[in-house]
């Protein structure tokens, strides 16, 4: 089965087709037109804005996604949708362009988790084994889920407040280094000490599977009102530099250390065959390496998976692979049933 993926959840316009070979999906194409840049000059997405540039490139990218695969729109046998969460206007371009293909075409229309979607980028090419475990951290979610033999997700814990994307791009403007955040830390805290500053490990001694990452960005904002060389105006550049890096390797230590101690504690509770690391801040370099290290110390040995950096941020490869994946929770529906769901829980 030929699948087209399309996806806007957010400020990426994307397309891809995905093909479903029963027990396993491999992507052909995926093509992602990002916003970032316009995004970055008000420093951070506005919904209006995101929707509007929905519009100009979603037939592009569909027809770049099609010329890619080698595929007509004729050869598509069902169209994969983001139904939500994201945002309101944002969802509404994709899946109203879904719904006029869908109409135009007489094809089903499979509507699509996003979250289940970040998931499934790990299973690209690959079927899964089950039960697994999956840590989500993305722009707006942090959660700890297990996906059991059926393909049921059960939601073991996630933030009682800031996602951990959303820290990354809070601390990031904090400090002056643009939107998104998380790219630009993870680079700068390569280059610095991580065991500079003590910031907080929030809910690490907690016995739940919950997080909490909003005091860790106020403990980094009385740091930066208070060190003499965070303060932006009037300072040696070369001495500002060193001390920003120190403070993204300190704050990114703080928010890896809870992100594996919990998922740890998850994985001893329920023995995965497999741990999954899934959403944008997994192609974080510091999260791979440390998660994976510590997954392969488990006694009983589950296989650690996450995907390529460029399957980590939203993306419709994904969102194909979950129509795949989850067949039981996406099901075949006709265009005028179909609605966004901004608020859609896992
Ligand atoms: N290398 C990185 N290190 C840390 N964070 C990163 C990195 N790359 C991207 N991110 C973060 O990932 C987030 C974007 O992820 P994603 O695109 O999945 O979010 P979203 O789709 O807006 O939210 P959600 O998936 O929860 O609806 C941003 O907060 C960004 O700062
Ligand atoms: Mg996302």
């Amino acid at each position: 089965m030929t699948i087209l993926a399309i996806e806007t959840s957010c400020d990426e316009t994307s397309a891809a087709v995905v093909k479903n070979y029963g027990a396993i999906a491999r992507i052909r194409s995926n093509i992602v037109a990002s916003q970032v840049k316009l995004h970055a000059k008000t420093g951070g997405v506005v919904p209006e804005v995101a929707a509007r540039e929905h519009i100009r490139p979603i037939i592009p990218t569909i027809e770049g996604t099609l010329h890619h695969a080698k595929i007509r729109l004729m050869d598509i046998d069902v169209i994969a949708v983001t139904v939500g969460p994201g945002l309101h206007t944002a969802l509404s371009v994709g899946l109203e362009t879904a719904k006029a293909l869908s109409y135009s075409l007489g094809l089903p229309l499979i509507p699509v988790n996003h979250l289940r979607g970040h998931i499934a980028a790990n299973w690209n090419n690959r079927s899964p084994k089950l039960p697994a475990l999956c840590l989500i951290v993305s722009g707006g979610h942090t959660e700890l889920v297990l996906i059991d033999r059926h393909r049921h997700i059960k939601l073991l814990g996630a933030t009682r407040d800031d996602a951990a994307g959303e820290a990354f791009d809070k601390v990031a403007q904090l400090l002056g280094l643009g939107y998104p955040g998380g790219p630009a830390i993870s680079a700068l805290a390569a280059r610095g000490n991580p065991h500079a500053f003590d910031l907080p490990r929030p809910m690490l001694e907690h016995k739940n599977l919950d997080f909490s990452f909003s005091g860790l960005k106020t403990a980094v904002r009385y740091l930066v009102d208070k060190h003499p060389l965070l303060t932006k105006e009037g300072k040696p550049r070369q001495q500002r530099a060193g001390v920003v890096a120190d403070t993204c390797a300190s704050f990114q230590q703080a928010i890896v250390d809870v992100l594996v101690a919990k998922t740890m504690r998850a994985a001893r509770q329920h023995r995965p065959k497999e741990v999954l690391l899934a959403g944008g801040v997994a192609a974080n370099t510091e999260l791979r390496r440390r998660l994976a290290g510590e997954v392969k110390k488990l006694a009983w040995k589950p296989s650690y998976r996450q995907p390529p950096p460029e399957l980590c941020t939203d993306n419709a490869g994904m969102i194909g692979l979950a129509a795949a994946y989850f067949p039981h929770t996406t099901k075949q529906t006709v265009w005028k049933t179909l609605d966004i769901q901004p608020s859609l829980s896992i």
